[in-house]
């Protein structure tokens, strides 16, 4: 007998990635279409919302025609469809949420919301299947949150940042640096060269017995240390400065204070697995601190691959099956609407 297919079709427009995803059965990717908008914000260092919006709206429905030629499927082959609703830029959601809308109302299939930093988690599952609860770290431009998940539907906050994201921390960094952006990448390629015990810059909060998290302090560290007390001095590169030393320093403070908080978050809850996701797992001295730390302590760790770390809307999709499984009913969905919170 054939088995039925059931296939998700997931949209990911919350901030400067426009996507459409395709999974069938729940974990078999079809298509995975991410179009970055990260030329277009270059110049301006960080994200513009307005920008970001306009595109969305340029380029989703060539992005949706692509999907569906990549994965040789026809609009009337998608069984649900699935668009992340929170958190994001306000506009740049809205984006996503009216094309999600129109296809659910036009092929009449259950429109699933789904939350973008639960997805960041979920997207392990399409690799290694997810065992349960777990600790949760999420670590992306936006959001620093630990979480302890009971299922795939079962989220709760433990721990957040108090001020800026990680990954924010790894922009701003870079642009005191002028390294340019986003800084993640560059930051990374540049610690290589470097020496990570070189400065002795502080880890916020790692200590305060709290599982909330503070990259601040540090950003500001950094900025004391390449243009002085007063920031009046010039450039860094101009003061003779180490960069590749500070770069090196500057995260493996970052990479210590969220490998720390996990372990902890790990020893209040008891938990037998870490996950992570979000786009600063694309950096590489955090996934080996992490194996290590994970792997002394007994503990499993799920990474996902490079490419599933950044955003994507196969972790859209895959989550978008879960939620049709356990839920089932979605008559009110076209009543969704878009918030800029995580909660
Ligand atoms: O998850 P993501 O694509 O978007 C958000 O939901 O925010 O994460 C983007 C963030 C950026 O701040 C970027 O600098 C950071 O992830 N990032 C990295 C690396 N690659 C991307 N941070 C550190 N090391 C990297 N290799
Ligand atoms: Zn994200």
């Amino acid at each position: 007998m054939k088995r039925r297919r059931f296939i998700c079709l997931g949209i990911e427009t919350s901030c400067d990635e426009t996507a459409i995803g395709l999974v069938k059965n729940g974990r078999e990717i079809i298509a995975d279409v991410v179009l970055s908008q990260v030329d277009l914000h270059r110049v301006y260092g960080g994200v513009v919302p307005e920008i970001a919006c306009r595109a969305h709206i340029e380029s989703i429905l060539p992005i949706l025609i692509k999907t569906l030629k990549d994965a040789r499927i026809k609009l009337s082959d998608i069984s649900a469809v699935g668009v992340s609703n929170r958190p994001g830029l306000i506009g740049a959601l809205l984006v996503g949420l009216s094309v999600a809308k129109t296809l659910a109302w036009l092929l009449n299939k259950p429109l699933i919301a789904v939350n973008h930093i639960q997805a960041h988690l979920y997207v392990n599952n399409l690799v290694d299947e997810l065992t349960y609860p777990y600790i949760g770290l999420v670590v992306s431009g936006g959001h620093t949150t630990l979480f302890w998940v009971k299922s795939p539907t079962y989220y709760k906050t433990i721990g957040r940042t108090r001020d800026d994201a990680s990954g924010e921390a790894f922009d701003k960094v870079a642009k005191i640096l002028e390294l340019g952006y986003p800084g993640g990448p560059i930051i990374e390629i540049t610690a290589q060269k470097g020496n990570q015990s070189a400065i002795k810059f502080p880890r916020g909060l790692v200590s305060d017995g709290s599982l909330d998290f503070s990259f601040s302090g540090l950003k500001t560290a950094v900025l004391y240390y390449c243009k002085g007390q007063n920031a009046s001095s010039k450039s860094p590169l101009k003061n003779g400065l180490n960069i590749p030393d500070i770069c090196a320093s500057f995260q493996e403070a970052v990479v210590d204070t969220l490998a720390k908080k996990t372990l902890q978050a790990v020893r209040k809850k008891n938990a037998m697995a870490v996950v992570l996701g979000g786009g600063v797992v694309c950096n590489e001295a955090l996934r080996k601190r992490f194996r290590d730390v994970c792997a002394k302590a007994g503990i499993k760790l799920y990474l996902p691959l490079k490419k599933l770390c950044t955003d994507n809307a196969v972790m859209v999709a895959a989550m978008t099956y879960e939620k049709f499984k356990e839920f089932k009913s979605f008559q009110k969905s076209l009543y969704l609407d878009a918030y800029s919170t995580a909660e």
